[in-house]
């Protein structure tokens, strides 16, 4: 098929959402349904809450992107859903509803990776040019990986504690400030100036892995111990020295993998990848080293089937498709 249609279907976290993309790089819907007001007051995503808003929201959303995109289940090639990894409950709302398109329809089915899906969403903007390295940053995920062509994946680092986004929600959950904390530390930041002096995980020197949970506690010592003595350091400067030293490591590291595996070509991903100081950063870093950076637009850096029916669109074309037994994989390994 030269000229393949995918539906693409996204339930792994918080976002319900459905696309359509036409040969893997023209996006003619990506309809988001976010649950963030819903999980906003407990401070964190709650799995049932996500899984019963999914159930509510799945059928309405597909038919909107189906509408939105002016096509029929007819003209589709193949139904691409997320398998996993992801909260189990809220990926099965998706692969279930795949798998009823899909059953119905005689449709091909594909199971996707979210962190495929994340760095496919830069196909969408520039065609992927191999081989590449790929930053991915979001709640769930902090990972350099390779890719030598289309469909094939090579992980170089990964964190050994938190992801770098559940970092920036776990401190700016200290510093008083609203779920996702991310957006907020980062717009807090831009007021503070990064005077406070705090660790950087650089672990081995060899190593393409990360570590911040040892950053987190040492956020939280500094509030401590300020409390103690009755001082007050300012929230917004705890904000950028936190931002500073994520930012700062992830962008070493990241030209690191691009120079050890003498590639020249850098992708960003995840929703962590909205961070302006971030992409501030290793745009600077990328131009003084002569790497050609890809950064998706903030509506593609963060959850979207659009990426999920990219990514999806090239294991179709690899002939990778999915049986009826296709099963959410909470745990699911690249
Ligand atoms: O990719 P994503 O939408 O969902 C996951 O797959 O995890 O990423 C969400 C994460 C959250 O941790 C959120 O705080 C973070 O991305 N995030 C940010 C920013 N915008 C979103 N982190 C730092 N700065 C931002 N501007
Ligand atoms: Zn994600």
């Amino acid at each position: 098929n030269q000229n393949p249609l995918v539906l693409g279907i996204e339930t792994s976290c918080d976002e319900t959402s459905a696309a359509v993309v036409e040969k893997g790089e023209r996006l003619l819907s990506n309809v988001i349904s976010s649950q963030m007001k819903v999980h906003r007051r407990f401070g964190g995503v709650v799995p049932e809450v996500a899984s019963r808003r999914h159930v509510e929201r799945i059928t309405d959303i597909i038919q909107q992107a189906l509408d939105e995109a002016k096509v029929t289940l007819a003209d589709l090639s193949a139904v691409a859903v997320t398998q996993g990894p992801g909260l189990v409950g809220a990926l099965l709302i998706g692969v279930s509803a795949a798998k009823a398109l899909s059953f119905s329809t005689g449709l091909p089915l594909v199971g996707v990776h979210h962190i495929a899906g994340h760095i496919y969403a830069s196909h969408l903007v520039e065609p992927l040019q191999f081989p590449l390295v790929a930053l991915v940053v979001s709640g769930g995920h902090t990972e350099l990986i390779y890719m030598s062509e289309h469909n094939r994946f090579e992980r170089l680092g990964r964190t050994r504690d938190d992801a770098a986004g559940e970092a920036f929600d776990k401190v700016a959950r200290v510093l008083g400030l609203p779920y996702p904390g991310g957006p907020e530390i980062d717009r807090l930041a831009r007021t503070g100036t990064p005077a406070i002096d705090l660790p950087r995980a650089w672990l081995e020197p060899d190593s393409l892995d990360f570590s911040f949970s040892g950053l987190k506690s040492a956020v939280i010592n500094r509030l401590h111990n300020a409390k103690q003595r009755g001082e007050e350091i300012p929230a917004a400067d705890l904000a950028a020295s936190f931002q500073e030293s994520v930012v700062e490591v992830l962008t070493e590291k990241a030209i690191r993998a691009v120079q050890g595996k003498e590639v020249d070509r850098l992708v960003l991903a995840g929703g962590v990848s909205a961070n302006s100081a971030l992409r501030k950063q290793l745009k600077a870093r990328c131009m003084e080293e002569g790497i050609h950076l890809s950064v998706p637009p903030l509506e593609l850096c963060t959850d979207n089937a659009g990426m999920i029916a990219t990514a999806g669109t090239f294991q179709y074309l690899d002939g990778q498709l999915a049986g009826m037994d296709l099963n959410a994989e909470p745990n699911l390994k690249l």
